[in-house]
């Protein structure tokens, strides 16, 4: 089963670039910079990653990317994260950065725009690994800055494959966007957001209905909520589900009582993805097995699930048609 699952062809749907950030590296960036981090080894930070909440997660997140201070960081920071994903049969990744939690520390939009963008290419070039942009905005901070950085990426709207929504859900919920979302919109930039992850399923349908959000991310939550359930599954709403992130947070305290079955069952449009993977103990591939483990699933599941990606990616049919 773990060849089978390494070689199905994997498209990841639901990735913050950011959580990527592997101990080593941020290490080495940290020494590259002159940046103190409060650890004392790859040990320590481990031990550090005990979670008991999103906030306790984000609180050790945006820390950790202290150490991204150049373009060449952001490149380092993304091929790193490529050559793991390619080696684990990763054909697409879509990946969230977040540019508010750089630019409060000074460092600008150009500088993560070109360090990822080279990336990318290089990523294309020399690993056929084909990738998408979302651009996240942080929900606990107000829409007006949101709405800022989106005309501060004037320049780069036409490499933006989506705009995001993510941080901390609960107290911050989607209708305060909607404007920005709107622009978004006029600009023909498909969109996206975190909801139902620790938010109520009413955070799920505000997505939908006041940012025309295309995608769900997260949305484990639904299930608290049949009629919302039953519209997900009429107008086949893509959920982009992270199992190992949800276990790591505290959502579920066991992946067994994970609700992937139950959603499956329901026939909603489900996707599996790595969320933070060098936070939440594993990729694409670790997160596959752990299903495969608590659920027993045999290939077919696995087939629909990648399937269904392969379907939701921001890529043109021709793209598709390789990887089905
Ligand atoms: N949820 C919300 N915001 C995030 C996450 C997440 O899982 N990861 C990085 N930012
Ligand atoms: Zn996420």
């Amino acid at each position: 089963m773990r060849d089978f699952l390494t070689r199905l062809p994997k498209v990841e749907l639901h990735l913050h670039i950011e959580g990527t950030l592997e101990p080593e590296l941020m290490f080495a960036l940290a020494e590259r910079n002159g940046v103190t981090l409060p650890y004392a080894s790859v040990e320590e930070v481990h031990a550090a990653y005990d979670f008991s909440d999103l906030q306790s997660f984000l609180d050790l997140y945006y820390q950790g990317m202290s150490v991204l201070q150049t373009a060449r960081d952001f490149h380092d920071l993304a091929m790193a994260y490529f050559r793991r994903a390619h080696a684990e049969g990763v054909v697409h990744v879509e990946m969230h950065f977040d540019p508010q939690a750089h630019l409060v520390r000074g460092v600008g939009l150009a500088v993560v725009m070109e360090g990822l963008s080279l990336a990318c290419r290089e990523a294309e070039r020399e690993l056929g690994l084909s990738t998408a942009l979302i651009m996240a905005f942080l929900r606990d901070r107000d829409a007006d800055e949101a709405m800022w950085v989106l005309e501060q990426a004037s320049p780069y709207w036409e490499m933006l494959d989506a705009v995001g929504l993510d941080s901390a859900e609960l107290g911050n919920p989607p209708e305060a966007f909607s404007e920005v979302f709107e622009r978004a919109r006029r600009l023909g930039i498909p969109r996206v957001a975190h909801a139902g992850e620790e938010g109520p399923p009413e955070y799920i349908r505000n997505a939908l209905d006041r940012l025309d959000v295309c995608r769900i991310d997260h949305g484990v939550r639904c299930l608290e909520d049949p009629a919302l359930v039953a519209r997900l599954r009429d107008e086949q709403v893509v959920l982009t589900v992270c199992p190992l992130s949800n276990l790591r947070l505290r959502v579920v305290e066991r992946l067994e009582e994970h609700p992937l079955p139950r959603m499956l069952a329901e026939g909603l449009n489900v996707t599996l993805n790595s969320d933070d993977p060098a936070y939440f103990g594993g990729g694409m591939l670790a997160n596959f097995l752990a299903c495969k483990r608590a659920f027993g699933w045999g290939k077919e599941t696995f087939r629909r699930l990648a399937g269904n990606a392969i379907e939701a990616a921001f890529v043109d049919e021709a793209r598709r048609q390789e990887w089905r």
